[in-house]
């Protein structure tokens, strides 16, 4: 039905777009248990607005009676947005507040966003007709989690308009703002359940004097290290392999290849990184005395 109404009113390359975020808002609320069918409409009438002339703006807003902010006069693709929220319920007469708001915050996001309007807001970077650079690693985060995806998202409108000095909206700095800020906690609690998951795998197979060193203040890669022992270069191997399959069957993976060499193994888990090595090599090069310093 909403296609119907929408066809008209775009070209067909941004019909054809609001049709793909239609679907791929539909695939994401059965992913995350949102109302699918309000995922649809939202997604199919989005960009209903999106064409408009600065002339055909300047009486929508007179028309529906939009007070609009510095920076939603100054950009179009804000304005879109806006008038579009208002013409769903004006003239489509949808009163539900989520479908709303939904298309409203579609290009800003903000602060205590819906699952609904994440949804939207996603949806528009992933649909199948978007091939920008970055697009996979953005549909595979939309696959992750909604908030890991929100926040790339909204990571690159602000590069994109820092780096053309555009001013950005300050419902993309709260929303980032907000998006950073629960993802640090979870990120800092997640980090020491695996901290804590590879140490008992070391001590379960025998590893010797398995020791963490935290080093996020004085180290840009990393925040932790975690140093092991093995009994000899075979244990050593068995004690890394071990590490990588238990991890593996829980679903963390490391974030590059190992370093490898028999006598120490490097494990690189983003924000622990795990040394596995002989006792003579560690002795050796003593790392972890130059880190505990
Ligand atoms: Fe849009
Ligand atoms: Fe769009």
């Amino acid at each position: 039905m909403y296609e119907e109404i929408i066809r008209p009113l775009l070209s067909e390359k941004r019909f054809r777009h609001s049709v793909n975020v239609s679907k791929s808002a539909g695939q994401l609320a059965i992913k995350y248990g949102a109302d699918v069918e309000k995922a649809k409409v939202a997604g199919m009438l989005h960009d209903i607005m999106k064409e408009k002339t600065p002339e055909e703006y300047e009486k929508l807003v007179q028309d529906f009676g939009v007070k609009l902010d510095e920076f939603q006069i100054s950009a179009k693709k804000l304005l879109h947005a806006v008038i579009g929220s208002k013409y769903v319920e004006k003239v489509l007469g949808i009163n539900d507040s989520d479908i709303l708001n939904a298309v409203r915050y579609h290009t800003t996001g903000r602060s205590g966003m819906s699952k609904l309007e994440k949804i939207i807001f996603i949806a528009d970077c992933i649909s199948e007709d978007r091939d920008y650079k970055g697009v996979d690693e953005m549909r595979k985060l939309a696959d992750k989690s909604l908030d890991e995806a929100m926040l790339a998202g909204l990571k690159d409108s602000i590069e994109i308009l820092t780096e053309s000095e555009k001013p950005i909206h300050t419902d993309i700095f709260n929303a980032y703002n907000e998006f950073a800020f629960k993802l640090k906690s979870k990120k800092n609690k997640n980090t020491k359940d695996i901290l804590n998951r590879i140490c008992e795998i070391l001590d379960k197979k025998k590893a010797i004097n398995v020791n963490v060193a935290c080093i996020k203040d004085i180290s840009a890669f990393t925040d932790y290290f975690i140093f092991a022992s093995g009994t000899s270069t075979t244990h050593v191997k068995a004690l890394a392999d071990e590490v990588k399959f238990k991890l593996k069957e829980e679903g963390i993976f490391p974030r590059k290849k190992d370093e490898y060499s028999e006598s120490w193994i490097l494990l690189d888990y983003g924000d622990i990184i795990v040394h596995i090595f002989t006792e003579e090599t560690r002795k050796l090069y003593n790392i972890e005395e130059l880190w505990n310093k």
